[in-house]
């Protein structure tokens, strides 16, 4: 990839947040001027869960799913990936928080933020945490997991960040298997 597709795609990603938030903020405006900012989870609550169909996803592959507005990373690790992010040391870790919604609190241990025990299904927010582009994943960046091009963040095969301007973790959002091959998100 060129250097002029980068910043193509940068710039789009960033218009696109962008603008999704304006919209957003000016839409509660007009319709609750104080309530909004006073109870800021009436909209979340607003907000639907949806049910994502993993069927087809095979090992070592990832299906990226709009979800309240933002991408969401429902990936099915390899064994590999799983070894590579359960060997890593909380002490190597940049953000030691699992940023787990199911799990407020917990550490940033594989096992927190993988989706089942074994840790084969790992479902995150696809937004960078440092200015919110999308990260390329398929074992992209030097940790093998995710890697956002926009400013250079590395994310490994946990989502966790190890390298870059990027401060906390991938975000992992509330989820749960409904059934065997159905993830429900939120
Ligand atoms: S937005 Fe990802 S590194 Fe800056």
């Amino acid at each position: 990839m060129s250097h002029a597709d980068n910043d193509a795609g940068t710039r789009r990603d960033f218009l696109y947040y962008a603008t999704a938030g304006a919209g957003a903020v000016a839409t509660g405006a007009a319709v609750w001027p104080l309530v909004n900012q006073m109870n800021p989870s009436a909209d979340t609550r607003a907000l639907a869960s949806i049910f994502v169909d993993v069927s087809g996803v095979e090992v070592g592959t990832q299906l990226t799913v709009k979800w309240r507005g933002k991408p969401v990373f429902i990936r099915r690790r390899s064994p590999e990936e799983i070894e590579a992010a359960r060997a890593v040391k909380m002490e190597e870790l940049i953000d030691a928080t699992a940023e787990n919604a199911n799990k407020p609190g917990a550490d940033a241990s594989d096992e927190n933020r993988a989706l089942d025990e074994a840790g084969e299904w790992l479902v995150m927010i696809g937004v960078c945490t440092h200015l919110g582009c999308v990260p390329i994943g398929n074992g992209a960046g030097e940790f093998g997991g995710w890697f956002c091009p926009c400013h250079g963040s590395h994310y490994d095969t946990a989502g966790r960040i190890r390298k870059g301007p990027a401060p906390r973790n991938l975000d992992v959002p509330v989820a749960a298997f409904e059934d065997a091959t159905t993830i429900k998100l939120g």
